[in-house]
């Protein structure tokens, strides 16, 4: 089948062949309409590896890359490029047409279960990452699944509660990132999530899947549901849900079918869905699949997990201790994660992997000694004193110890959120008996999502962030131990000092089937920075082996019409080891008409630099990286004044900074002393808070009157979606 007989067959498949069409016919199957040749495609999970099901829960092996929480730590575009071909590779081996990834979610809180599936807490470095991956699956002729579309941020009643957020957070944090791979990427397809947004299922919202998606970020691809995500078949294809997915497929066919016999769903609106299925499947049917992996190719990508492993590994402390000298002295290896590596989480991207490599085997392959000390159990949190003292008494007779440290299996998962973001005690038990040894100690961080190190991480030598980086993410992390590579992880998520100063805490998971995003753009390091907390290790904070530094900042403003501005700065290695830095650019807003974050990327750079290297970086502003989302006029607004420009090694770390002047957006109307920015219902009253009625209340048009649009329920007004006309650029 090709595009051009899209037109023929939409014109000769009966309305229940069409029904059909936009269910899957099994669970990871669309449906074959032999009599016209249509045949069916296969989806697979997941986002850092391929499940292919041969059986519930039985899935072909496949190479377990480091997950997307590590990718989101190299900040390399290139690299996750390459991981997305590679995956891109291996589903079309195993004749996938679709890979149900990249996570797009924000890291809202540190506890959701998920976070090891998303890059990030910013929209900008996750947007960017996105990007890289989709364009790297799609280069294999294999489709990407953005996905979920939008705002799953916690597992805790995922099915259903509703996500209670504002216009503003919407476009500006969590719609931001989908509208920017829309446009640079244009993913084959995007799976909606299962919770509602403002009272209304994802599957099932017209405003977010055909008003925003569709007509505002211009998304033609396919929209497929997640697995059980519609409730309505009928209502979900009139909202812009394509083709629902599901382990039981295909319970609602006829009803969809009634539903255009009867007139309830227009004709029209049935072929507009079987319009973007038959384009999915034409471009499926325009790659070959099915061609086996070499054994060359499986240990390429094997490799590739190893190098992406070792460059989302952030070295978060290190007083010298690092890089540690190979093949000389003994290093007391303790922490059963170092021979039982914890390199994914749970649920449906569980991937089987094609060969796993330890960092115990890594150690044994390189160092001088090796004694190994599993510290503590993995099924029991109690305290195992035994353990204890033998890990202490391999510590004391060690020129060096690496303890590995992260919770346990079946804390980090689809399905449920984390109740913590602490180290097991009786982990922490064996690390006091190791550094009271006085034995050099470095700790090596094995998790999904951060954890807090307060206030045990000052007590140790060196700290690093290992993520859930894939089969081969033992010998990765001793790679950056041992200075075979020069670290460059840098983090793409803050750690906080403890769980109670992280934006969702208040309001996570929600109650009475509600979540409400009252921290609305504040999320991450803007949270952070907004209250000027401290927090244990900020966004884009992660050590080289080498130093840097920043010189010779330019900002030049180009166009202040379109906001056009170029940031230029020079990045030196000043020390004695190739390596890479990430130079990231932040804009701070300083005279808003709105609460705005301190700063927030807008955009960054990894630069690769021999010692005594310079690189000369050039980055590109434009009107989007200065505006805010105005919901009472539904357009993207920048104000005019003044913006400070930062260039820094993490966005605690500002090298350099400059501020530039710019007006008001000449191409919008201008903001007046009257727009009342207090109300974004339709007819913009003008509200004046001292025109007092007889009763004593400020503008009697504001207190809702029987049958004026103020007595109207905010939310039967459908929330905010009557309006938005974003433009990005
Ligand atoms: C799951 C997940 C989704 C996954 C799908 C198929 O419920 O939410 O990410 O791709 O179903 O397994």
């Amino acid at each position: 089948m090709s595009p051009s007989d899209v037109d023929r067959l939409i014109d000769e498949l009966t309305i229940e062949e069409k029904a059909a069409l936009l269910s899957g016919s099994a669970p990871w199957e669309s449906t074959p309409v032999e009599r016209l040749g249509i045949t069916s495609i296969w989806f697979a999970d997941g986002p850092h590896g391929i499940r292919r099901e041969t059986a519930p829960l039985v899935s072909l092996p496949a190479t377990c890359f480091p997950t997307q929480s590590c990718l989101g730590a190299t900040w390399d575009r290139d690299l996750v490029h390459r991981v997305g071909a590679a995956l891109g590779r291996e589903a079309s081996a195993q004749d996938v047409a679709v890979l149900l990834g990249p996570g797009l979610t924000m890291k809202r809180t540190p506890l959701n279960g998920r976070n090891f599936e998303n890059f990030s807490e910013d929209p900008r470095l996750t947007g960017e990452l996105a990007v890289a991956y989709i364009r790297g699956v799609q280069s294999q002729g294999v489709g990407a699944s953005l996905k979920p579309f939008a705002l799953n941020n916690q597992e805790t009643f995922r099915h259903w509660v509703s996500v209670e957020v504002d216009e503003r957070t919407f476009r500006e944090i969590y719609g931001a990132v989908t509208e920017r791979v829309v446009r640079d990427a244009e993913p084959w397809t995007i799976m909606n999530s299962y919770n509602r947004v403002n009272g209304v299922f994802a599957a099932q919202d017209a405003w977010l899947l055909t008003t925003v998606l569709r007509e505002e970020y211009g998304y033609a691809g396919t929209v497929i549901s997640d697995w059980g995500a519609v409730h309505d078949r009928v209502a979900a294809v009139a909202a812009g849900t394509d083709l629902e997915m599901d382990f039981t497929p295909g319970r609602e066919v006829s009803a969809l079918a009634h539903a255009v016999r009867s007139g309830r769903l227009e004709q029209s609106v049935l072929d507009r869905s079987v319009r973007r299925v038959l384009e999915l499947l034409a471009r499926a049917a325009s790659t070959e699949r099915g061609i086996p992996l070499s054994r060359e190719e499986i240990d390429a990508h094997h490799a590739l997990a190893r190098e992406a492993a070792a460059a989302g590994t952030v070295v978060l402390r290190n007083d010298g201790v690092l890089p540690l000298s190979p093949g000389s002295g003994t290093v007391a290896v303790v922490g059963r994660y170092a021979a039982e590596p914890r390199m994914q989480g749970g649920g449906s991207a569980l991937v089987n992997p094609t060969r796993v490599e330890t960092a115990l085997e890594a150690f044994q392959a390189v160092a001088g000694s090796v004694a190994y000390a599993p510290g503590f159990s993995l099924t029991d949190s109690a305290r195992d004193e035994a353990l204890e003292s033998e890990a202490a008494a391999a510590a004391a007779e060690a020129d060096v110890a690496v303890v590995f440290l992260g919770q346990t299996d079946g804390t980090e998962s689809e399905g449920y959120d984390r109740a913590t973001i602490d180290v097991p005690d009786n982990q922490l038990r064996v690390l006091d008996a190791v550094t009271l040894t006085g034995t050099p100690t470095v700790v090596v961080l094995v998790n999904g999502s951060v954890l807090r190190v307060e206030p045990w991480h000052e007590s140790v030598n060196g700290l690093v962030h290992g993520w859930f980086s894939g089969q081969a993410g033992g010998p990765g992390v001793v790679d950056v131990l041992f200075g075979a590579v020069n670290p460059s992880g840098r983090l793409s998520e803050t750690m906080p000092v403890r769980l109670e100063d992280s934006p969702g805490f208040a309001t996570f998971p929600g109650e009475r089937g509600e979540v409400r995003y009252g921290e609305g753009v504040f999320i991450g390091y803007r949270w952070y920075d907004a209250l000027d907390l401290t927090v244990s290790y900020p966004f884009g904070h992660g050590f080289s082996y080498t130093t840097f530094e920043y010189s010779d900042l330019a900002v030049e403003v180009i166009d202040t019409t379109t906001g056009a501005v170029t940031v230029a700065f020079t990045v030196t290695n000043t020390g004695r080891r190739a390596g890479a830095e990430v130079a990231q650019l932040y804009v701070g807003d300083t005279e808003a008409t709105v609460r705005r974050p301190v700063r927030e990327l807008r955009g960054f750079a990894k630069v690769y630099l021999e010692p005594g290297e310079s690189s000369r970086v050039v980055l590109d502003l434009n009107n989007r990286d200065f505006a805010w989302y105005d919901v009472v006029d539904a357009l993207w607004r920048r104000d005019g004044g003044t913006f400070v420009i930062e260039v820094g090694a993490s966005s605690r770390d500002v090298r350099l900074s400059a501020s530039i002047e710019l007006p008001d957006d000449p191409r919008i109307p201008a903001l007046t002393e009257d727009t009342d920015l207090g109300l974004a219902l339709q007819g913009r009253h003008k509200f004046d808070p001292y025109d007092q009625d007889e009763a004593g209340r400020s503008d009697a048009r504001h207190h809702a009157q029987p049958g004026t649009v103020d007595a109207v329920p905010w939310r039967a007004l459908g929330g905010f979606r009557g309006q938005g006309s974003a433009a990005f650029g």
